[in-house]
């Protein structure tokens, strides 16, 4: 393509907002110096419409009615976690990109996610732009055996790779990572947003027009230096992010964008030495090595997506000795522990003001549903009372500002998965509780304010 006259567009590296002036902050993410200075070519920004354009008299609209839909038969990956997380499998064209963390096993994952396919007899290629091929094969090697369907190239220029992808046709293609490919007709330097952008628009036409399904690695970066992920979100059709604790061994792919599927789902893995295994029972798993007996912890269940999850509440309140009490959460809102400490202060009489506060999701989940308020009244309450629960004891329940304990979704499937753990108590909205009757071998106790919790609890 023949280079037009040069202009220089600032681009946040992480929203993508462009502006003709360097700014502080970004007005579109609100992030502080973001703002990076990219030399884009004037033709490359009118690129687009002008084709469509010119063959605008021939091309003829369809007829929605007549369009008959051919069932597409989704490629199961044999890794169920991430089949259910994709919505069922791989549909053919799709372009899927994987983002999270240097070092959280992404490309760990899509190396076995390539395994499993090629041992179906699936033509597959990775194409790495990170790493050389002997480090890719020492990777495999831990992760076991690879069929002859497997195929492996090294290179970060986009037009060989597009040719090579053509030649060979291979059925799911994996780019590791978007942000070490570029495009020769980009002057910016690969892992900028117009780099990033031109790449995964010349990787959307190859999926589409060969019906190859593509997977994306983006790196996930706070420093601002390499565009990350989120500006290319609206151009793929699938974002999963691989998220996790560094420190601890299980990893959550999470699904927030699918249109093959819904999203909000998640796969839950545990990076062994052998790669990454699939965690079954992930209930079972975040509550192990639980403490027994110990005042401020209460288990709670939170929906991710269609699945429940059973996770531990930790709080820990004692007397404070400066004039302004610390607060401190991990794994929850902050402003919303601080509102359901004022509620209990208010509505129940507790005297927290004078108390610093701690408050812990433990194993490195992050929630953010309404319905774990009630596991954090009773985790602070269990604390500020030296009251050691129930072991056995399950609660959820989103708790309003006038102490009433409203209606959650999904309240049956969470008291099952709370009877299937051998739970014996749950506490729940009055308002779920004949839905939730209907589970045996668990007592289900209605609640409808937080004085009716303290009743049972101390009662
Ligand atoms: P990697 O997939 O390279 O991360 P990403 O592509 O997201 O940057 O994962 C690297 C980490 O995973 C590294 O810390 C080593 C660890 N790991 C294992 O613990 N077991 C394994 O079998 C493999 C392959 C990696
Ligand atoms: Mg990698």
């Amino acid at each position: 393509m023949a280079k037009g006259k040069m202009t220089s567009i600032f681009f946040c590296q992480n929203c993508g907002y462009e502006s003709a002036k360097w700014l502080g902050q970004c007005p579109g993410c609100k992030e502080w110096n973001t703002l990076v200075e990219e030399q884009v070519s004037k033709t490359d920004l009118k690129t687009g419409g002008g084709v469509t354009r010119r063959l605008g008299a021939q091309i003829q609209p369809s007829i929605l009615a007549d369009i008959t839909i051919t069932e597409e038969e989704k490629q199961v990956t044999g890794i169920g976690e991430l089949d259910r997380v994709l919505g069922g499998g791989i549909v053919a064209g799709s372009l899927v990109l994987v983002g999270g963390d240097p070092g959280i096993g992404k490309s760990t994952l899509l190396l076995q996610v390539c395994q499993r396919l090629a041992a179906a007899d699936k033509k597959v290629l990775y194409i790495s732009g990170e790493e050389s091929q002997v480090q890719i094969k020492m990777r495999a090697d831990r992760l076991g055996s690879f069929a002859t369907q497997m195929l492996l190239l090294c290179e970060t220029n986009l037009d060989v790779i597009a040719d090579v992808i053509r030649n060979t046709m291979p059925q799911v293609v994996v780019i590791d990572s978007i942000q070490t490919m570029y495009n020769e007709n980009v002057s910016a330097a690969p892992g900028s947003v117009s780099q990033v952008r031109e790449t995964t628009g010349t990787l959307l036409q190859l999926a589409k027009g060969l019906g190859v399904s593509i997977f994306i690695v983006g790196h996930v970066t706070t420093e601002g230096t390499v565009a990350g992920p989120r500006v290319l979100e609206h151009m793929v059709d699938t974002v999963l992010y691989f998220e996790g604790d560094r420190h601890a061994s299980y990893r959550i792919l999470r699904g927030v964008k699918n249109r093959f599927g819904s999203t909000n789902e998640i796969g839950v893995f545990e990076m062994r030495e052998q790669g990454l295994t699939e965690v079954q029972n992930p209930s079972e798993y975040m509550l192990s090595g639980r403490p027994h007996h110990a005042s401020g912890s209460v288990v709670v269940c939170t929906m991710e997506g269609t699945r429940p999850l059973l996770i531990e509440i930790q709080a820990l309140v004692c007397h404070s000795n400066f004039g302004i009490p610390r607060r401190q959460t991990t794994g929850t809102d902050f402003n919303r522990v601080n509102l359901l400490m004022a509620v209990l202060e208010k509505r129940c009489g507790l005297s927290l003001s004078g108390c610093d506060a701690y408050v812990n999701i433990t194993g490195g989940m992050k929630i953010v549903e309404p319905a774990v308020d009630l596991g954090i009244v009773i985790a602070i309450l269990s604390s500020f009372r030296n009251l050691p629960l129930d072991p056995h004891l399950l609660a959820f329940g989103e708790v309003g500002l006038s102490g009433e304990v409203r209606a959650v979704s999904m309240a049956r499937q969470r008291v099952q998965e709370a009877e299937k753990l051998g739970f014996h108590t749950v506490i729940v909205p009055k308002v779920c509780e004949k839905d939730c009757s209907q589970v045996s071998g668990i007592r289900v106790v209605g609640v409808s304010t937080l004085q009716d919790v303290m009743d049972f609890l101390l009662g």
